[in-house]
């Protein structure tokens, strides 16, 4: 812990920015979600809450059998193998306190710059906070980030965001995806991804598709797509398996290579900057149903696949 008198100016300042913020509406760029005690899956997926329980095909957290400690511990096994509890980073200059804002939020200390303008008045004396964080004390994402924890490390079911961690403050969340992006950015930077559109799944959230613990999806056994392949759909051919299905099915115009790792053809954000361009691979989810042939298939492309498929 950190001493005393500078976490009391540190603590005036985030009650004075979060109230001007209040104020002035500019938390967030959704609505004010009202307050949703109970939010959970099955209100989230609502239609799926009038249909028989399938146990067989139900994720093992979800179990009927399970108590409320397993399933917790099912969980925490979930959430240990995911990329939020492995979430340390460094920039260029071996710092890292702004990447804790999303990486490690209960780390993460704001600096002048993080607060709004008006406040600069105010003339609180403000310590420039430590810029780099060791590898030790970093908590990547940890449950009391999406959930209030209890005594006796009780995870409250409802997901909620740890607005201010200094004071153990949440806000309401009105959906997953709304919990999602306060971190996971809906513009790209850096080499970041932005998930904005989700085109032909708009009216889905986050959690529909990805395990909110894994982190992991799949449009084939998310109980979607499953059957969709060697069905006589056009694309769907064993030709095209090392094809991500987001590379046929991609609506926002974004750019194709083959990821060396594993040979899948799949889609790329590219960022200008200042030196060139930033390429890296970004699963789309702005999708289309339909696709066209001659987006990948056509004379003189950059991937030297064939130009030549009989049409
Ligand atoms: C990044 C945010 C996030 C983190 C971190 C997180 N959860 Fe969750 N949790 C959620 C969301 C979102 C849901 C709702 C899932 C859904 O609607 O499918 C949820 C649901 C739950 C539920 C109710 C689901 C059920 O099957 O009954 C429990 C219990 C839970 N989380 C426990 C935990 C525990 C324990 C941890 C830490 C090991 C944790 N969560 C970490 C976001 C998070
Ligand atoms: C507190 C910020 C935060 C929240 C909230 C959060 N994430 Fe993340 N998420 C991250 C960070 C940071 C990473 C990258 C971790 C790393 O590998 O360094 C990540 C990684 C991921 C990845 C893997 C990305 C990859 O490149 O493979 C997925 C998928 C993911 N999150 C989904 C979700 C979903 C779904 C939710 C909502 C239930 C969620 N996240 C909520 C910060 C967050
Ligand atoms: C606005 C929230 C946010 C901030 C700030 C942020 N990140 Fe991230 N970062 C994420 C999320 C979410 C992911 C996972 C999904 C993705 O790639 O966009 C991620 C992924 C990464 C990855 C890829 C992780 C992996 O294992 O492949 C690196 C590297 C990374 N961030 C570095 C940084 C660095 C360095 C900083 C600080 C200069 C930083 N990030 C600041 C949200 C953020
Ligand atoms: C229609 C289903 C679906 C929805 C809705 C969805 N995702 Fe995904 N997402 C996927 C699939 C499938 C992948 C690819 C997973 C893989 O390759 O293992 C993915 C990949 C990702 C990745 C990793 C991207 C990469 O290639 O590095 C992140 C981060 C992510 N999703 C975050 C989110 C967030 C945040 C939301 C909500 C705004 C969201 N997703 C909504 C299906 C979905
Ligand atoms: C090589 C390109 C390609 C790949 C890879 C591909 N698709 Fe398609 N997909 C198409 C084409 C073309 C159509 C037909 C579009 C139309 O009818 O206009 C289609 C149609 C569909 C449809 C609509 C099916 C229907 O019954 O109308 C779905 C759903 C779909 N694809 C999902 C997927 C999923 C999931 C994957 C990954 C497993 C995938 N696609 C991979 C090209 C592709
Ligand atoms: C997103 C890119 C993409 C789209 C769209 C696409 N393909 Fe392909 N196709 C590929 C790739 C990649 C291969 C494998 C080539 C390789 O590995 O070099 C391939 C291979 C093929 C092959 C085998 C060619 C050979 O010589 O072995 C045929 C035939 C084919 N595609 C037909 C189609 C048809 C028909 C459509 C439209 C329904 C289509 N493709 C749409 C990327 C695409």
């Amino acid at each position: 812990m950190r001493k005393q008198p500078r976490n009391i100016f540190f603590l005036a300042i985030l009650l004075t920015t979060l109230a001007f913020l209040t104020a002035c509406g500019t938390t967030d760029n959704a609505p004010q979600a009202p307050p949703q005690p109970n939010a959970n899956s099955a209100e989230e997926n609502g239609e799926e809450t009038n249909q028989p329980p399938e146990p067989e095909t139900q994720p093992a957290e979800n179990t009927p059998q399970m108590n409320e400690e397993e399933i917790q511990a099912a969980i925490q096994v979930s959430w240990n193998n995911s990329p939020h509890a492995a979430a340390y980073v460094l920039d260029e200059a071996n710092q890292n306190n702004s990447c804790a804002r999303c990486h490690s939020p209960i780390n993460w200390q704001p600096t002048l710059d993080d607060l709004p303008e008006s406040c600069f008045s105010c003339k609180f004396e403000l310590e420039e906070p430590d810029p780099l964080i060791a590898e030790n004390d970093w908590q990547n994402i940890p449950c009391m980030v999406c959930h209030e924890v209890g005594r006796k490390d009780k995870v409250d079911p409802a997901f909620k965001w740890l607005e201010i961690a200094e004071l153990e403050e949440y806000t309401q969340v009105e959906t997953s995806t709304e919990l999602c992006q306060k971190c996971h950015p809906t513009e790209t930077f850096t080499a970041h991804g932005g998930i904005q559109d989700l085109g032909v799944h708009q009216d889905m959230t986050c959690t529909d598709c990805h395990d909110a613990h894994t982190t992991q999806a799949s449009c084939m056994d998310a109980g979607c797509h499953e059957n969709v392949l060697n069905t006589g759909i056009p694309g769907h051919t064993d030709e095209h398996l090392n094809v991500a299905c987001v590379a046929c099915h991609d609506a926002g115009g974004m750019a194709l290579g083959f990821r060396e790792e594993d040979g899948l053809f799949t889609t790329q954000e590219v960022i200008p900057t200042e030196e060139g361009e930033n390429t890296f691979f970004f699963s789309s989810h702005h999708l289309k149903l339909d696709s066209a042939c001659d987006d990948c298939h056509f004379t003189g492309n950059p991937w030297s696949i064939t130009d030549n498929i009989g049409q």
